[in-house]
């Protein structure tokens, strides 16, 4: 049996907590703080020898986050950690998956080869694969995904009556389609058109067979929560009732959590791969599954 040492870095905490009385496992004491000059400090003040490391660490806000967990990786390998693996939930920079404007970089690509360079494995939760497939396009080593799809689905059965799924685009399908059927509702999916940062236009298809039913507005991330904002006003100009907005990740950047209260919505809910209050949809169990089966292959 492989021994398995947990470490988070802050704002993991009540998540690797759960993981790891799922999985029986320790969790290890490291020292994390930032100098005033806003270097990071790193101490792990746990044995670490020989065992297997799992960092718990969303990659939400990941340009200040992916020194600190490069440190800790390299401390606990230089202490004598057999491998290290990360628990990412969030995955960040899948968005730019694609050169979309000359002089630009895949920087989704990047990301991945710099993590690569230190972690020996990671597992995320439904990280946004549109243009890149799969996580091994860009990884070159041991990935896995996980599926929020069953956690969600089995919420809106309980949470939801008569609902009708909507996906703001093409791309949430892959998610909102899976979603639907294992929740047995129809679904939705709409157009949109992204103008910059902050300005979405999203074009509402006839919806009439669908008043009588809640709409649940499904995506995996929001961020400025912008798309999800179009939508609800759009869905409420045609006469839907109140939306139920749920997330994967709750990423909210800004105003956008009360921005997207303000709106009307009946309710927003959204998994715990990133620490919020709108977390209702618990992943840990998930996780735990996957770390310990990640670990044995490693
Ligand atoms: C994009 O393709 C994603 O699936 C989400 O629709 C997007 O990230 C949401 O962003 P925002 O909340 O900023 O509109």
């Amino acid at each position: 049996m492989k021994s398995i040492v947990f470490f988070s870095l802050p704002g993991n905490e009540s998540l690797m907590d759960k993981i790891a009385c799922k999985t029986n496992a320790k969790i290890g004491k490291a020292k994390i703080h930032n100098f005033p000059d806003g270097e990071s400090y790193i101490r792990i003040l746990s044995d670490v020898k020989d065992k297997y490391i799992v960092i718990i660490c969303s990659l939400n806000k990941p340009d200040e986050k992916v020194i600190p967990l490069y440190f800790l990786c390299k401390t606990a390998k230089s202490l004598g950690a057999k491998q290290v693996c990360l628990v990412a939930p969030y995955h960040a920079y899948m968005r730019q998956d694609q050169i979309f404007h000359f002089g630009e970089g895949v920087t989704a690509t990047y990301f991945a080869e710099l993590i690569s360079g230190f972690v020996d494995g990671i597992i995320t939760i439904d990280p946004h694969l549109h243009r890149i497939k799969s996580l091994s396009e860009v990884y070159r080593i041991p990935n896995s995904v996980i599926h929020a799809t069953n956690g969600i689905s089995k919420w809106i059965k309980e949470n939801v009556k008569n609902p009708v799924l909507i996906g703001p685009d093409e791309e949430s399908k892959q998610w909102v389609s899976l979603v639907a059927k294992k929740a047995e509702a129809p679904f939705l999916i709409l157009k949109k058109i992204r103008h910059s940062d902050t300005e979405v236009d999203i074009s509402i298809p006839k919806v009439e067979h669908y008043e009588n039913r809640t709409p649940v507005l499904l995506d995996d991330i929001i961020s400025t929560a912008q798309t999800m904002i179009e939508t609800v006003h759009h869905l409420k100009k045609v006469g839907m009732k109140p939306v139920v907005c749920i997330g994967i990740h709750a990423v909210f950047s800004g105003n956008a959590y009360q921005e997207l209260l303000e709106c009307g919505v009946a309710q927003i809910v959204t998994c715990n791969t990133i620490d919020h209050p709108s977390n209702a949809i618990d992943l840990s169990h998930e996780l735990s599954m996957e770390v310990q089966k990640f670990i044995s292959r490693l």
